[in-house]
């Protein structure tokens, strides 16, 4: 969700996670060491879990990809095996030999399962990608603590529920190997990955984590368990004021998206990313920070929106629907 600036990445920006990273590699002392993470168990098996499944077999890793439905896993597969193709007829041009050969030796890397609790056994990171539901997460993972290796470490890819929420009910040794890893959609193309760190996580938990996010390909930057973490947190406000301006009538949406992108150098119009984004996705995301998120209840930034609502109202969600501000 909410991907889509971070394509725009710049020197600048990288310099800043990368100083964030120097300043905490200096600073961790590592309790215990962690294991090199090899084998990763994925539950979930939706848009966010193929492709964190994907780019982890692609990487070399043994992978469990699990579901609680069968068709959704055959569908998670189907929808790695397409986006492989495609990187394997860029990298292989004409030789569909090697483009096979290329798909079919990184989906033996990954194997379903419909039972959680079997799949994360051997497993020395575990990543939740199901619903954004905080029950379902909690239930979850009071099995999949118990279940994984005492040195297993959990993490949750949720993008708007507080990571030590989540955790709440484990125990405390849980506690200490449990962060958010927070990737972005499409996961194959995103280059960012938010490492989450509660107050309770382990430095070297999450040394390792940050280690395993380099070693897939990925970009980390390290952040506290605060709401929206650091792309989120300024995506919203963002979105949200554009939608303020066109209430007010300051300006239509297609010369909003235009000052935008041609003025900030932005890729996307904040209109343009509201309806890829889906606009009952923000919706759920800006009403629950206003009415009960941590330090942001009443927080004007995020105060409900009379076209918003009437837009979700009416079921134009954006490009999903087919209509939204724009339409498709
Ligand atoms: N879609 C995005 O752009 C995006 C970006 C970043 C993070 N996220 C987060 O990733 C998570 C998943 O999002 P998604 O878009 O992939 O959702 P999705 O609906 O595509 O997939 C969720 C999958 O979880 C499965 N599931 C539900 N309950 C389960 C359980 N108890 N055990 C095993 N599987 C279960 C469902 O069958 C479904 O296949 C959410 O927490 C979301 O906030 C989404």
């Amino acid at each position: 969700m909410y991907s889509v600036l971070a394509k725009s990445s710049s020197s600048s920006r990288l310099s800043v996670v990368a100083r964030s990273l120097a300043s905490f590699s200096t600073t961790a002392s590592s309790a215990h060491q962690q294991p090199t993470i090899s084998r990763i168990t994925v539950i979930g098996g939706g848009q966010m879990g193929s492709g964190i499944a994907q780019v982890a077999a692609t990487n070399k890793h043994e992978v469990t990809l699990v579901d609680v439905s069968q068709a959704a896993l055959d569908r998670g597969q189907g929808y790695m095996a397409a986006s492989l193709k495609r990187v394997a007829k860029k990298k292989y041009a004409t030789d569909e030999q090697a483009q096979a050969q290329f798909v079919d030796e990184i989906m033996s890397r990954v194997s379903l399962s419909t039972k959680p609790t079997d799949a994360v056994s051997r497993a020395d990171l575990v990543i939740e990608a199901v619903v954004e539901n905080l029950k379902v997460k909690q239930e979850l993972f009071a099995q999949l603590s118990k279940a994984a290796p005492a040195m297993a470490i959990l993490a949750s890819n949720t993008s708007s529920l507080p990571i030590g929420k989540i955790a709440e009910h484990l125990d405390d040794a849980s506690k200490r190997r449990f962060i958010g890893l927070h990737f972005f959609n499409p996961v194959p193309q995103m280059k960012l990955v938010e490492v989450v760190r509660t107050s309770e996580a382990d430095e070297a938990v999450v040394e390792s984590a940050v280690a395993f996010v380099k070693a897939i390909g990925k970009s980390p930057a390290v952040c506290k368990d605060t709401p929206g973490f650091i792309v989120n947190r300024l995506l919203l406000p963002y979105m949200m004021e554009a939608i303020r301006l066109l209430e007010r009538d300051v300006a239509s949406a297609q010369d909003i998206d235009t000052a935008m992108k041609l003025g900030a150098g932005y890729p996307m119009g904040p209109f343009e990313l509201c309806d890829y984004v889906g606009l009952d996705t923000i919706k759920f995301v800006v009403d629950g920070w206003h009415a009960s998120g941590e330090g942001l209840a009443g927080n004007p930034l995020f105060a409900p929106s009379k076209k918003l609502d009437e837009l979700v109202k009416q079921g134009r969600l954006g490009v999903k629907t087919g209509k939204g501000f724009y339409d498709y």
